[in-house]
């Protein structure tokens, strides 16, 4: 893994990788037969193009032209690299810095991802037939792209999974896969027992399917155990009918994806614990499926919740954020170094931000700063959005200590946000990432589907903190 990454190989055509601004001036060094088949093939020398070269008999290698330095970075410049290719074998000609072979290679790699679960082995074996493959690039860090890569594939293929196969069990037992794989210590809470060990939200949220796929609350610690504990939170709704405030069709469609919060957990623990960073890593996933029922929440029901406080909920389908409350406030009896956790939590941060930017909360503006800036660094950016105190009151109940929803159409991605900071610990570093994990349509490198949002720009963070 990755297999589109090989060893060097002789027979592997060469590609020469050259800047946009700079192709013409590659071009026109070029012998009069290459220039004159580029010029007759219309090749334009755009950013992100391919070209194959003419040689005796067959192509005698490739030009690659790397896309402009815009928003997309680095990364996503070399993703259109492994589109422009037939099968076969590669290997790049151009001497490269670390970064452009990091680049490179886990560009290639991510754009060669398919979910293949349930599809037949035979046309699988054709296809393969006609993929490229590419030379681990000289002067890579193998071991980064590695972890970057399984890391992606994990989350993708986890939010990929349909419902049928992907319930609270079946999320819990790939979380369980992965700490056993790394000797972390896993245990998880189910069905009624989420009572007995002071669970109620989580109990609350996934009641409604308990018969069939019972809710749980999932948690691994890794690592060394007086080290700087780091807690990733993961929002593990496996899916999401908004409950008896059930959703439209449309609304629903997606909603197998919002276990997309826990996916991100596990890749970025699963690079957390590959990179063996100096941390006492511990990870809680809530996996519950909000479903329609005769057991299920009701609107204007109170619940209780872990920290004590009291819930309304005013809306069934505002059930992320009542999950989380639990497992927030696991996360900071603790009191760890930090708190990150991620959610598919509002359809209100999509409309603030769109699709491909996670929205960015946190208490912490060192911590803020840094994955920010480190967002830009790995193509991979985060937004701030601001935890405004003064939208508060829109989240007291009248009954109930807290609503989960609010009477205001505005705001939506804030006062979710508020309401989770409700509990968690004071004097807690936190953040809180609200995304999409999804790519609607593709896009070089991101095939449309589940995608990991965020998760290489907060590990490059924790490596840079907790890294030897
Ligand atoms: N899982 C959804 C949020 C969501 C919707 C994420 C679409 C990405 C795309 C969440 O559980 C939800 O339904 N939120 C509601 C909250 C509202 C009822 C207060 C929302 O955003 O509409
Ligand atoms: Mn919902
Ligand atoms: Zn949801």
């Amino acid at each position: 893994m990755p297999n589109c990454l090989i060893d060097p190989l002789e027979t592997a055509l060469p590609i020469q990788a050259v800047r946009e601004d700079a192709y013409k001036k590659w071009r026109d060094a070029q012998d009069s037969t290459v220039q004159s088949w580029l010029a007759a093939t219309g090749f334009r020398g755009k950013g992100g193009e391919t070209a194959l070269l003419p040689g005796d008999g067959g192509p005698s290698g490739a030009v690659y032209v790397i896309g402009g330095n815009d928003d997309r970075g680095g990364l996503w410049a070399w993703a259109s690299l492994w589109d422009g290719l037939p099968g076969g074998c590669y290997r790049i000609d151009t001497e490269l810095s670390a970064t452009d072979a990091y680049d490179a290679a886990l560009g290639f790699a991510l754009a060669s991802y398919r979910f293949e679960r349930y599809r037949n082995p035979e046309d699988l074996e054709k296809e393969a037939a006609n993929r490229p493959f590419l030379v681990w690039p000289e002067g890579c860090d193998r071991d980064s792209v590695r972890g970057a890569h399984g890391a992606s594939v994990l989350v993708r293929d986890l939010i990929n999974t349909p419902a049928s196969d992907m319930g609270p069990a079946e999320l819990a037992a790939a979380a369980r896969e992965l700490a056993e794989a790394s000797g972390a210590t896993y245990r998880e809470v189910v069905g009624v027992d989420l009572i007995r060990e002071d669970y109620p939200a989580v109990y609350a949220v996934g009641r409604g399917a308990e018969d069939s796929r019972a809710p749980r609350l999932v948690e691994f610690t890794w690592g060394r155990e007086d080290a700087p504990e780091v807690t990733l939170v993961g929002k593990g709704v496996t899916f999401d009918t908004g409950g008896l405030d059930i959703k439209s069709s449309s609304g629903m469609k997606l909603m197998k994806k919002d276990m997309g919060g826990a996916a991100h957990a596990l890749g970025l623990a699963s690079m957390v614990m590959a990179a063996k960073l100096d941390v006492r890593l511990r990870v809680i996933v809530a996996a519950v499926e909000n479903s329609v029922s005769g057991t299920a929440m009701r609107p204007l029901d109170v619940i209780g919740t872990r920290k004590g406080l009291s819930v309304e909920i005013g809306n069934t389908d505002a059930e992320g954020r009542v999950i989380l409350a639990d497992a927030l406030a696991l996360a900071s009896e603790n009191q760890p170094d930090i708190i990150l956790d991620f959610a598919t939590l509002t359809g209100a941060a999509r409309v603030a931000l769109g699709s491909e930017l996670p929205g960015l909360f946190c208490n912490d503006d060192g911590w803020a700063d840094d994955i920010l800036q480190a967002g830009i660094a790995t193509a991979d950016q985060v937004w701030r959005l601001p935890l405004y105190q003064p939208y508060k009151k829109q989240t007291k109940s009248k009954i109930a200590d807290l609503r989960n929803d609010t009477d205001s159409p505005y705001g939506g991605a804030i006062t979710a946000a508020l309401f989770l900071q409700a509990f968690v610990g004071e004097g807690a570093s936190w953040a809180h990432v609200d995304l999409m994990g999804w790519n609607l349509s593709a896009q070089p490198g991101k095939p449309e589907g589940g995608e990991a949002m965020s998760m290489r720009a907060i590990f490059s963070v924790l490596a840079k903190r907790y890294g030897s």
